[in-house]
């Protein structure tokens, strides 16, 4: 495992911009960002959330209402959490993301569950911002920690629409901006120092997670997606806020 120089907490601006960069160069700072810490990935999850990652997951395969016969399509879907449950309830389930070593991480955890018979599930390298199914092929399209890094959210939001077919269910979990201006100020904090610090303990990667506060920054979040799925003429649209807003999960339907 590689050390990078000490955590970001007295380093300058320029240390948490290392896999941000706008526009084109986007995608290919992500794609190094994921590749380098894939293996640490869940770990990190685990503590860095103190576990509620996996109940905040829950709320999204709830909401899903997954069922045998549906189609399922988990967009950057990363180590797999959110496919495994949407395949687990019994949906035929599509794990779609653009970084081989994340997939490589969901692949191996698909084949020690297979005493679990998780047929139903298989995981596709693709880009959320051009999904490679053709138009209304899924019920259920859910997207967990993804939107905030792609180059355009929009797009992927259109993208989502565009393979959901009517009536289907559109998901988005992602880190959110608490409304209250506290404990906004309270969690940009914890995400500024205290979550590098983990990820250089047990990534040995700091900058890499310095890149949270930083696509956050950069990500209009819960109500913006909301607008956006109002655009789209979404219905029953949701904002469902945890943790005060500082995760979110966005609900729409496509019109029937
Ligand atoms: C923070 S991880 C989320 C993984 C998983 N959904 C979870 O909630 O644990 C973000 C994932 O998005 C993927 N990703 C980022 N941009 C992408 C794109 N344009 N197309 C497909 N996957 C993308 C990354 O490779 C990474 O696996």
């Amino acid at each position: 495992m590689r050390f990078d120089s000490p955590p970001p907490l007295v380093q300058n601006a320029r240390v948490s911009n290392v896999f941000y960069a706008p526009g084109d160069q986007r995608a290919a700072k992500v794609n190094d960002l994921f590749a380098a810490i894939a293996r640490r990935y869940d770990l990190l999850n685990d503590l860095q959330s103190f576990g509620m990652h996996r109940l905040w997951k829950r709320r999204v395969v709830q909401l899903a209402k997954a069922k045998a016969g549906d189609r399922a399509l988990d967009l950057c879907c990363g180590t797999g959490d959110i496919a495994f449950a949407l395949a687990r309830r019994g949906a035929e389930t599509t794990g779609l993301d653009f970084s081989p070593q994340m997939l490589e991480v969901a692949e191996s955890r698909r084949l020690k569950n297979s005493k679990l018979k998780i047929q139903n599930l298989k995981f596709l390298q693709g880009d959320a911002q051009q999904i490679p199914f053709s138009d209304h092929s899924f019920d259920i399209v859910t997207v967990g920690y993804g939107l905030r890094n792609l180059t355009s959210w929009e797009r992927g939001l259109d993208e989502m629409f565009r393979v959901a077919r009517p009536g289907a269910r559109l998901i988005v979990l992602d880190f959110g901006k608490p409304p209250n201006a506290l404990w906004r100020k309270i969690y940009f904090t914890h995400l500024k120092i205290s979550v590098p610090l983990m990820g250089w303990l047990f990534c040995g990667n700091a900058r890499a997670y310095a890149y949270i506060l930083e696509s956050l920054k950069n990500y209009p979040a819960q109500l913006a997606v909301a607008e956006k799925m109002r655009g789209l003429k979404l219905t029953d649209i949701r904002v469902i806020n945890l943790l005060g807003g500082a995760m979110a999960i966005n609900y729409g339907e496509k019109a029937a």
